[in-house]
């Protein structure tokens, strides 16, 4: 049945009803589209457009619908063309004339706009709470990392020691800027599109500021034509999503390559790793690779939402009826994606010993060297010359800057003595680092209360 059947003569042709239809996929959101009908009714009752008995009848009427879905007595069907048309449809055969009265001052524009601006707001804040208990995850291994000495990298060349807190303090900054984002997205979007009718407003006395309290938003939008095609707060949403992927998939990419045979930095643990069907000694870091490989679709929907969006006139189009499926696969995957990789980070185990003998090779204490010459009254340009030269003495002798001989620090400056050693050690080179955000222990400790704080919240 459809609700605009009036103008035609004949039927829809099948493979247009099937191409044009959205049921399949908008049943998503049949909760928000049945709460926003809800609220639209109690306005239109308060500004005597309809009755009190028309009100409570409507209302009854859609509670009984969204019930019955939740419960599985009522399907969807292929026979509606969206999940406007269904509940509508449906309300009327169950109470009758009346809920021929719930569209009136509405548009399906205003609607579905309504619609998937209550989803996306509930989705934002689902996604907010996964990566607060991400968050807690990486700070209950800051605290015990501490004094977890490892190399740090650029490159992909070991560069100075720091410790695992601090790596993983890192990724904690990363993913409070993405909760941060979702949040000022949700500031951005949170005024209610309802009232705006098909594109011009509408000439019942629609109370819009009421209607957007009823669905807790700060207010209603000012300009009904954007109200009815703005989907700035969709691409919002998956840009964020997009950037929490890339932020998974830079720690999975570290995962993967500290849990090689080379790095063992780490070992995934078994219920998070696959094997192979043919080389019995596998065991793969599929999941990291995964999370990696979805990052690329979650782009994708970006991708397509803008460029759905690009070339439209106002107000609405039908185009943009393809915002739904890209957005909801946008969010089932990053959702899915936040889940397992805590998981994966909750159970991974760290090889300490490993990490710290890995800082030790590669002159990781070689800037801490020249430091000790600067301390000395050594220009620091010169101390970066002499260091160099010792590094080149140490390949040739096969050795670090630890175990190389006193004689050999003098041959080449007599400003060394014994204490030198303790200067380079890689406590020394960690705990002296104590700027604001840098891996000493007293800068770490500070941080850490910081981001308990925040945590709080
Ligand atoms: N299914 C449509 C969408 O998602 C609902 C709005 C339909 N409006 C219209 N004028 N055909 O965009």
């Amino acid at each position: 049945m459809k609700l605009w059947g009036g103008r035609f003569t004949k039927e829809t042709n099948e493979l247009v009803h099937n191409f044009n239809a959205s049921l399949s996929f908008d049943q998503t959101f049949f909760e928000e589209d049945i709460e926003g009908s809800i609220a639209h009714v109690k306005m239109l009752a308060r500004q005597n457009i309809l009755t009190e008995e028309e009100k409570d009848t409507i209302i009854s009427g859609l509670e009984g619908i969204c019930e019955d879905i939740k419960n599985g007595s009522l399907t969807f069907d292929g026979e509606h063309e969206d999940i406007h048309s269904f509940v509508e449809a449906h309300l009327t055969e169950r109470i009758g004339d009346a809920g021929k009265k719930l569209h009136t001052g509405r548009s399906r524009n205003d609607q579905v706009a309504l619609d998937m601006k209550l989803y996306t707001r509930k989705e934002a804040k689902n996604m907010d709470a996964l990566l607060k208990n991400l968050l807690e995850s990486l700070l209950k291994l800051m605290k015990e990392n501490v004094d977890t000495i490892m190399p740090g990298f650029t490159h992909l060349q070991k560069a100075q020691p720091i410790t695992l807190a601090h790596h993983m303090g890192a990724y904690f900054e990363m993913f409070k800027r993405d909760r941060s984002r979702l949040h000022d997205l949700y500031e951005r979007m949170n005024y209610c599109p309802l009232g705006s009718g098909a594109l011009a407003g509408t000439t019942y006395p629609l109370d819009r500021e009421y209607t957007a309290s009823l669905l807790d938003f700060y207010g209603p939008t000012l300009n009904s034509m954007d109200s009815v095609s703005d989907r700035d707060y969709l691409i919002d949403f998956t840009s964020a999503m997009s950037i929490i992927m890339m932020h998974l998939s830079r720690f999975c990419e570290e995962i993967i390559i500290w849990n090689t045979n080379e790095y063992r930095f780490i070992e995934i643990d078994d219920s998070y790793s696959t094997g192979s069907s043919i080389m019995p000694q596998k065991k793969n870091p599929d999941i990291a690779e995964l999370v990696r490989g979805k990052t690329g679709r979650v782009y994708g929907s970006l991708i397509s939402l803008l460029t759905t969006m690009k070339g439209l006139s106002l107000a609405y189009n039908k185009d943009m009826q393809e915002d739904k499926e890209f957005v909801f696969d946008a969010i089932d995957t990053t959702k899915g994606c936040i889940v397992l990789f805590n998981g994966m980070l909750d159970t991974l185990k760290f090889n300490k010993e490993v990490m710290r003998k890995s800082a030790e090779g590669g002159f990781t204490n070689a800037t801490d060297a020249a430091d000790y010459l600067v301390n000395h009254g050594v220009p620091f340009r010169d101390a970066h010359g002499i260091i160099g030269q010792l590094v080149l003495t140490c390949i040739d002798k096969d050795c670090s800057l630890d175990e190389l001989p006193l004689e050999e620090y003098k041959k080449i400056s007599p400003v060394f003595e014994d204490d030198i050693y303790d200067a380079i050690s890689m406590e020394t080179c960690v705990s002296k680092r104590n700027t604001i955000g840098a891996p000493g222990p007293d800068a770490m400790e500070k941080v850490i209360g910081n981001y308990e704080d925040y945590l709080k919240n």
